[in-house]
């Protein structure tokens, strides 16, 4: 057996049982590229300041490339009696280039460097979840310009409310959507301070540059406290949970579609292409994407809890037990970017259904809410209280109920007959289409204000 690096003050190797039950190189070699980034860094500040020779730095540089190669290549070993990424790496450059190689982790624990190589390996996955984010936003707006002027119910307990255009529902998708990112730049920003060189948590009496590490590396400053460096992992808990707030969002367009893609409802009609059968229904197609991403949304979640238990009640600084943030912080990662990469291949292969929407847009008195403006509107004059419209029109809707009509169907007798304030313009405000028009309020479902935020979406994800 190969002494380990730490191996000085033992006399006994640990068991097999007990090497492969604290090893983290299974998971952590993906931190192998922000390792050996830092590990750079590290080594060009010792020779600045003198702490290894310039030779030395050379030849620790070289073998870091030759290293980065072979593992990219898949010629890399990975060894679990090396235990982790850093030692892995540190051990397999002390082989290839020898005794530069020991001066490496000079002023340097696994524990400033791990939470390095996470910092760094976070950096990167937010950027590349804001990536498909974007990617995502553009086929929702995509999708809303291929269905211009379609209204669609909306609706408030998962009963009919009210008429909109569908343009506006997609369009409050991307907005949510745009908090999510905007919360992932947030933690990116605060995550993105150097704990390199706190060392293993009181930092060193040697003279080493963190201004020049951290600078190198990318981040904005060293981290001012080397203890808080070490120990805390809130920046990963502040990652998932970004990430479990865009899950549930997705969850939620998840849950949308698949109830549209129901025969009940039959607002949509993804394409083969993004559906699945059954094994034994012969006719079965199944919106399973969009399920999954609902069903997947529990493991993102699952993934923040698991890491904020995890750090709950910890002692200051470095505990063994943080090895545990990376496997939940990678799956999420993982899950995440898959969830809306198929949320954006759904969205690109679903059509509207403007028979089966107009056929269910009759139902449900959409108009009534526009019906009760217009006596508002109407009253100003002689001042009907919002609250006696409600009831003016609700007893219309009982009138409507119990003619199994619409409201557009009333006569203007019939509705005089519940005020006279009701008069023959009253027309112009009944049914979906007239009622979708009456909207003018910023923000609203009104035509003009949602071509102005389709414009300002066109326009901020540039697409032409
Ligand atoms: N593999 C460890 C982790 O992921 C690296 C740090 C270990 N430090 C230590 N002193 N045992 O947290």
């Amino acid at each position: 057996k190969e002494t380990k690096l730490w191996g000085g003050r033992f006399e006994e190797s640990v068991t097999d049982i007990v090497e492969k039950f604290t090893e983290s190189i299974s998971f952590d070699k993906q931190l192998y590229k922000h390792d050996i980034m830092g590990s750079k860094a590290h080594a060009s500040m010792l020779a600045q300041q003198g702490l290894i020779g310039l030779s030395e730095r050379d030849s620790i540089l070289k073998g870091l490339d030759e290293i980065e190669r072979s593992i990219e290549a898949g010629e890399f070993v990975w060894r679990t009696d090396r235990e982790d990424v850093h030692m892995n790496i540190e051990a397999a450059l002390t082989d290839m280039v020898g005794e530069p190689a020991k001066k490496l982790h000079t002023a340097r624990s696994r524990n400033d460097q791990v939470s390095t190589d996470f910092r760094l390996w976070c950096r990167d996955a937010v950027n590349k979840i804001v990536a498909s984010i974007r990617n995502l936003q553009v086929a929702l707006v995509k999708l809303a310009l291929k269905n211009e002027g379609l209204i669609i119910p909306g609706y408030t307990h998962l009963q009919r409310a009210q008429p909109v255009l569908l343009q506006h529902l997609l369009l409050a998708f991307v907005e949510q959507l745009d908090r999510d990112a905007g919360r992932l730049l947030d933690c990116k920003a605060r995550l993105n301070f150097s704990p390199l060189g706190a060392c293993a948590l009181a930092g060193t009496g040697l003279p080493i540059d963190r201004f020049m590490t951290s600078n190198a590396l990318g981040f904005t400053a060293p981290m001012r406290n080397s203890i808080d460096a070490v120990s805390d992992r809130d920046f990963v808990l502040e990652f998932l949970s970004a990430n479990s707030i865009i899950a549930v969002h997705l969850s939620r367009i998840g849950e949308e579609w698949v109830l549209w893609a129901s025969e009940e409802f039959g607002f949509i009609t993804p394409s083969d292409s993004v559906s699945t059968g059954s094994s034994i229904m012969p006719q079965k197609k199944n919106p399973d994407p969009m399920e999954l991403v609902r069903g997947k949304s529990a493991r993102v979640i699952g993934d923040l809890v698991t890491l904020l238990t995890l750090c709950k009640g910890l002692p200051l600084a470095y505990n063994r037990d943080l090895q545990e943030d990376k496997e939940p912080a990678f799956d999420s990662v993982k899950i995440v970017i898959g969830m809306l990469e198929v949320s954006a291949e759904f969205a690109q292969n679903i059509t509207f259904n403007d028979e089966r929407i107009q056929k269910a847009l009759p139902a449900g008195y959409l108009d009534a809410t526009t019906l009760a403006d217009y006596l508002v509107k109407k009253a100003s004059y002689c001042g009907i209280p919002f609250r006696t419209s409600h009831d003016i029109v609700g007893r219309s809707v009982a009138l409507c109920v119990s003619k199994n009509c619409q409201l557009q169907d009333l006569s203007l007798e019939d509705m005089r007959s519940l005020s006279p304030v009701f008069d023959n313009d009253v027309y112009e405000f009944l049914g979906v289409e007239n009622a979708v028009k009456k909207f003018s309020s910023y923000g609203s479902t009104g035509l003009a204000c949602v071509a102005d935020q389709l414009g300002y979406w066109v326009s901020k994800l540039e697409i032409n």
